[in-house]
């Protein structure tokens, strides 16, 4: 609204401007807010409710996921576990691919006799290595988070595939003694059920920092899986939720490491290596640690690697990718001039042969299954592991629901899961040109999105992506058809 201006204000506006010489001949205007009369004509109806995720389709953010964590979290007052690793998609090895065209190299029935894949792992100071067929071993998974027949399922798809298994937390079973070939026993910060006894039956000792899935925290076991027979394994009470301390309670720094190091060593009689297991978080600074204090090998475990239990909020925010994790490790290597005698073993996240060749190039020297493995073997993925009562008999201690699991069958199954990886391994492995898989390296690859060539340094080749990307029943066909 326009109104009259008054005589005093016209005067100090042109004081205003003289003061600051500017020059001005005309009229001034005076615009007042209309106050209640500032009204639109048409007033907009009231709108027939929609739940956001209905209306804005295009967005994810409050998707009834969300909802469902908020209301449950609304009731129970805490934080929220699971099994399982991280879901959001971070930047990992299908976001690398091959430099060379490897889906043209005809099929050789002689791959697995003519390609090198034997591997050794922790001779660095003249222990006697793990002697693997194939750079691959079953990651560390506890008894307690799993079931007793899976364990011995594990251990003997290990054995029929020439690799190792790994007891994870909570002491060694005899039974998989008996079933495991080559099987390194863990020693966490709760030490439940470690013991010189079974340390000087172990092929390899390996101490446990902590894992992918929740790097600076220990093992958690629920209740309901605190079984009269698991707490006796674990010298603890039966039916408390168990959390291991998220350190050893004797290692404060890289000083104590070395001390602890050496008792493992003496107990040993300096026979099996020793090797660390961490999650992925200051790797640049963690592996140099490792390396000085003198582990034969590492484990090293990226954010996708899945776990028994863990928050939700530390699964999918704490630690860095698998890919970023081999990175800093193989660059922090260099950095100190390290030579390669300290054995690399990555893990989180690897899925098939692709993957393991591929974490070769990029500087591992072998890797570890953990998930996969037990798909292969029975896992539907629901990731209930805490809650106790596996509808596979996987992740259970209670007899009935463990009663389902068929342990002959998918010892089997895994076994046969570990092969098809050796077949992947030989087939690349040759179409990249090499008779050994150790000579494959980064020249073989190249990144897909920027995110990864920025993490992993290789040439960003996004034209790659469409000749590299998996045939479609249809394409096989017709190549089958000539
Ligand atoms: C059921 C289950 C139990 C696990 N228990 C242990 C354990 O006792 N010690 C350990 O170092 N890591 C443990 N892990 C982590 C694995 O060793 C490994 O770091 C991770 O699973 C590797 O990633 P991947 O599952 O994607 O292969 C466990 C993982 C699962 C799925």
């Amino acid at each position: 609204m326009i109104v009259d201006m008054e005589p005093d204000e016209r005067d100090d506006i042109m004081e205003f401007l003289e003061r600051y010489k500017l020059k001005f001949n005309g009229d001034f205007t005076k615009v007042v807010n209309a106050g209640k009369k500032l009204r639109y004509a048409n007033q907009e109806p009231r709108s027939r409710p929609q739940p956001f995720f209905v209306s804005s389709k295009s967005s994810n953010y409050w998707n009834p996921k969300v909802q469902e964590d908020i209301w449950i979290k609304g009731e129970v007052g805490r934080y929220r576990i699971r099994g399982y690793g991280a879901s959001k998609p971070v930047p990992h090895l299908n976001d690398i691919a091959f430099a060379r065209d490897v889906s043209t190299v005809a099929p050789n029935p002689d791959e697995l006799t003519d390609i090198n894949l034997k591997t050794t792992v922790g001779g660095r100071f003249g222990a006697k290595p793990l002697g693997l067929s194939m750079p691959v071993m079953i990651a560390p998974m506890s008894f307690g988070a799993l079931s007793r027949k899976v364990k011995i399922a594990l251990a003997r798809a290990s054995r029929l595939s020439g690799i190792s298994e790994n007891t994870g937390e909570g002491g060694m079973l005899d039974e998989q003694r008996a079933e495991a070939d080559q099987l390194i026993f863990q020693c966490l910060s709760g030490r439940l059920g470690w013991n010189v006894k079974d340390m000087q039956r172990a092929d390899a000792i390996e101490i446990y920092i902590s894992q992918g899935a929740k790097p600076g925290l220990g093992g958690q076991l629920m209740a309901k899986k605190v079984t009269p027979e698991l707490a006796a394994i674990r010298g603890i009470p039966v039916g408390i939720d168990l959390r291991s301390p998220s350190r050893h309670p004797d290692v404060l720094g890289a000083d104590d490491l070395v001390i602890k190091l050496q008792e493992f060593r003496e107990a040993t009689f300096h026979k099996v290596p020793i090797g660390i297991k961490m999650g992925a978080g200051r790797v640049n600074d963690d592996i140099k640690i490792a390396y000085k204090d003198g582990f034969d090998f590492v484990e090293l475990d990226g954010l996708q690697g899945s776990t028994g239990a863990a928050s939700t909020e530390v699964l999918e925010n704490v630690g860095i990718p698998t890919l970023s994790a081999v990175q800093e490790a193989v660059d922090g290597l260099h950095e100190i001039d390290a030579g390669d005698d300290m054995d690399l073993v990555m893990m989180g996240g690897i899925k098939d042969g692709v993957d393991v060749v591929k974490m070769l190039a990029l500087g591992a020297d072998c890797t570890s299954v953990g998930t996969a493995a037990i798909i292969a073997g029975g896992c539907i993925a629901c990731m209930q592991c805490h809650v106790g009562t596996c509808p596979v008999g996987i992740a259970t201690q209670d007899p009935v629901h463990e009663a389902r699991y068929d342990l002959d069958r998918q010892a089997m199954n895994i076994h046969r899961y570990l092969e098809s990886l050796r077949w992947q391994i030989a087939a690349i492995t040759r179409a990249l040109g090499y008779d050994d898989v150790h000579r494959v390296n980064r020249g073989d690859l190249v990144a897909l999105t920027p995110e990864a060539a920025d993490i992993t340094g290789l040439p960003y080749a996004p034209e790659h992506k469409e000749t590299r990307r998996p045939l479609t029943g249809l394409e096989l066909l017709d190549r089958k058809a000539g």
